[in-house]
């Protein structure tokens, strides 16, 4: 078939240049630029990388327009209704799901590797006890590389899926000992007889022993229902194609730096909030507000274009009709609301931002909806989860995106390191 290409002209030399543009099984056609510099000594201008694609990827699909969100061609509708968080990890890792076999033995080995070795507990010690979660968790993933050097070989896959497997058990066992250490609590150890999510859950609140709260009426334990949500919400962050943070995870790896290093860098990028650090802002800014009557007077302040206040939990680079993730959570929140007790003044407040934003010309011009993490906030709240754990909850549902990207960057012949060019305004 032949290939399409696009012709440019330079209006002030008359010369012209053609590109092959390359066509993706889906989403829209690619111009190849790759010899844009070499043919005409110019540079491409895109900040934001608004219209760039660096890589050929098959991990991950999104349709902005339509709302559409695919891991390895399987819908996250699909997903998140019929298949566990593990189940989605094995499908990014492998390319498919995995049979009743493949998921016990992948399950086993997850639940195998969360424990931490003794002396990398001892670096949270070194952590004020006012550490927010996210900087102990970075730093106890950059340690966690000192502790694991082999592995690497990116020729021989039981190596890497060994390296992946690894670095993905042990995040949420990472993750709970930075809260519990910023609480100055003992550690609760991994239990290997509970599944993925919920010996996560029991890392977060347990007692020593491995015991709940303790109530008149015995232990208060966790419940399916609550497992089953926060597994929800770790399989729609399970990646997300080309965002800021893998863009900086494969930044890392592209200079052949430890993979666990290309994470911690991940995590970095990610507490931001513009990116995953907004679902700690959204429930601040929810408690801020403080009432439904206030409501009004925040969306003017987000609208008027001398305040940089922005409504934090809406808007998207890539989606412009809806984010596919927040409307499932959005009939999760709507399932579970008896069930989790959400009836609460901080869902009402986002109730009432959601019905004026969605109905206000500023939003409606700039296709600005609500994103994932306007809805999580408010379900990990009455999951008991505190507002400074959501961005790492997020962390441990991205992992395996991370790992996955790392992986398919380390296979792929045509990767370089990432060294983009400028538009020097200097003297
Ligand atoms: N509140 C008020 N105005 C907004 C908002 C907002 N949340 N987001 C964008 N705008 C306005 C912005 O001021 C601009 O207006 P104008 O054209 O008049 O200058 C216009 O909409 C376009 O904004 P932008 O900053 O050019 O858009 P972007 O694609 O570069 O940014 C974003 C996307 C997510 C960073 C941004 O929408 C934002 O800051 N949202 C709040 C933070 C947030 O919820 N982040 C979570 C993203 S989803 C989780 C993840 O995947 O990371």
């Amino acid at each position: 078939m032949p290939t399409n290409t696009f012709s440019l002209t330079n209006n002030q030399t008359g010369e012209s240049y053609k590109y092959n543009i390359l066509e993706g099984t889906r989403g829209p056609s690619v111009l190849d630029i790759r010899t844009f510099f070499a043919d005409t000594g110019m540079f491409t201008y895109d900040p934001g990388f608004t219209a760039t694609a660096a890589c050929e990827s098959t991990i991950t699909f999104i349709d902005g327009k339509k709302g559409e969100l695919r891991y390895r061609g399987i819908a996250i509708e699909d997903l998140a209704k019929h298949h566990t968080y593990l189940e989605t990890c094995y499908l990014l890792l492998n390319k498919q799901l995995p049979n009743k076999e493949e998921l016990q033995n992948f399950d086993l080995e997850i639940r195998h590797r969360a424990y931490l070795h003794k002396g990398l507990q001892k670096l949270f010690d070194a952590f004020p006890d006012n550490a927010h979660p996210m900087a102990t968790l970075s730093a106890a993933v950059t340690a966690l590389a000192s502790f694991y050097n082999e592995h690497l070989d990116i020729e021989n896959e039981d190596e890497y899926l060994e390296m992946a497997h690894r670095i993905i058990a042990k995040m949420p066992t990472i993750a709970a000992f930075s809260y519990r250490h910023s609480l100055g609590i003992p550690f609760i150890e991994p239990n290997i007889d509970l599944s993925f999510t919920k010996n996560f859950l029991t890392m977060m609140r347990a007692y020593p022993g491995g015991k709940m709260h303790l109530y008149a009426n015995g232990h208060e334990e966790i419940k399916d229902v609550e497992v089953r949500a926060l597994d929800t919400i770790f399989t729609l962050h399970a990646d997300h194609e080309q965002n800021a943070s893998t863009t900086v995870v494969r930044g890392v790896a592209s200079t052949g730096a430890h993979p666990y290093m290309a994470i911690s860098s991940g995590i970095a990028a990610l507490w931001g909030r513009a990116h995953g650090g907004a679902n700690e802002s959204v429930i601040a800014q929810l408690e801020y507000i403080a009432s439904v009557d206030k409501v009004e007077a925040f969306i003017e302040k987000a609208k008027d274009p001398n305040d940089d206040f922005r409504l934090m939990g809406f808007g998207h680079r890539v989606y412009k009709n809806f984010d596919p993730r927040a409307s499932i959570l959005k009939s999760l929140q709507d399932e579970l609301h008896d069930a989790l007790n959400l009836d609460t003044e901080l869902m009402a407040i986002a109730r009432k931002i959601e019905e004026i934003a969605l109905n206000d010309e500023y939003f409606i011009s700039r296709k600005l909806y609500p994103n994932i993490d306007f809805y999580t906030g408010i379900i990990l709240t009455a999951l008991q989860i505190p507002k400074s754990m959501f961005t790492p909850i997020f962390v441990i549902g991205r992992t395996v995106g991370w790992i996955t990207q790392w992986i398919e960057f380390k296979k792929d012949k045509t990767s370089k390191i990432a060294r983009p060019r400028q538009l020097y305004r200097g003297k």
